[in-house]
């Protein structure tokens, strides 16, 4: 019997990853751990305790004391955040993963996700359709952290036999918890917006265009990854995910037609050269090929949902 741990259950992906895994592997095998209170849902559904992953011993002795056999590492500073606190952004995005690969290595917690993201590519990269390997200079905090973590998972992979698994997660968008400090979290504040006041002041410009993924697809595709056969699994560094691509123009667009009084201005902030910098739109036949990447959601089906829940969780 597998037994989880979760480090950043309170986050936008871990509130809602424990949930799915509690479910698969029943409630009692799944540790939610941060260093900052879950939501309900998830204290009340299982075990949760407050974890400190830049704190090693501690982070080793619950993985032996809870006989933990794999790990999701979610914590992380993004990519807006970390910019505003270089140094120690990269401290904690880099100490959070060697940790966790070091505990894995020293523990039977052998099996352990960890997230990419689109940030590992930069200014030089192709913009459309980016491959799997291709030229990377990311020229953020947030984007060097997450190669050189790439580099890492595949060394302990390599060296050690640390059964490491990972996908560049493209812009992610949900409703039970919102992202915070992000590049992307634009594409979560504009429902909720749309519904407070029927108005958002967007960050980046009409045409921009990234990558993005509904948080239903997401989960469902980190587990698949972490359900297939490891001989199946040419990648060990971080596959691509492509999800859906639109401006953010597009996306005002299908809130419109369904909230005709929904207006928006463009405003531009630092995040602006942050979004020029990464993919348009990703090619992630890798994953298809390997173990299965699908996805179900695409605009209309995401906006749709994304309004109906966030009327609901607004009470509107
Ligand atoms: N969505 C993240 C961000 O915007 C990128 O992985 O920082």
């Amino acid at each position: 019997m597998e037994r989880i741990l979760v480090i950043g259950s309170a986050g936008q992906i871990g509130s809602e990853l424990v949930l799915a895994l509690r479910n698969k592997f029943g409630n009692v095998n799944v540790f939610a751990t941060d260093i900052k209170q879950p939501t309900k849902e998830i204290q009340d559904g299982g075990p949760f305790q407050i974890l400190d992953v830049l704190d090693y011993k501690n982070l080793l002795h619950f993985l032996v004391r809870n006989k933990i056999t794999q790990v999701y590492n979610l914590a992380a500073v993004l990519s807006g955040n970390a910019e505003k606190i270089p140094l120690q952004a990269w401290d904690i995005n880099m100490k959070a993963l060697m940790n966790t690969l070091e505990a894995a290595q020293q523990s039977d917690a052998k099996k352990l996700f960890w997230p990419s993201s689109i940030a590992v590519f930069g200014p030089t990269t192709p913009r459309y359709k980016t491959e799997q390997l291709t030229v990377m200079e990311p020229n953020t905090v947030y984007g060097i952290s997450k190669l050189a973590g790439e580099r890492w998972g595949e060394y302990y992979f390599n060296r050690y036999g640390v059964d490491i698994r990972s996908v560049r997660y493209p812009g992610l968008i949900s409703y039970k918890t919102e992202p915070g400090g992000g590049t992307t979290d634009y594409a979560v504040e504009i429902f909720f917006d749309a519904i407070k006041s029927g108005h958002y002041d967007c960050f980046v410009t009409e045409d921009t265009a990234l990558p993005m993924m509904f948080m239903d697809d997401a989960i469902e595709n980190t587990i698949r990854l972490m359900d297939a056969d490891g001989k199946d699994l040419s990648i060990r560094s971080s596959y691509n995910m492509a999800g859906i691509s639109f401006t953010a123009g597009e996306l005002a667009q299908a809130i419109k037609q369904r909230v005709p009084n929904f207006t928006i201005s463009y405003k531009p902030d630092f995040r602006q050269a942050i979004a020029n910098s990464w993919p348009a739109s990703i090619d992630d036949k890798i994953a298809r090929e390997d173990w299965g990447l699908k996805t179900e959601f695409d605009l209309e089906k995401m906006t749709d949902l994304m309004l109906d829940k966030v009327r609901e969780k607004l009470s509107v």
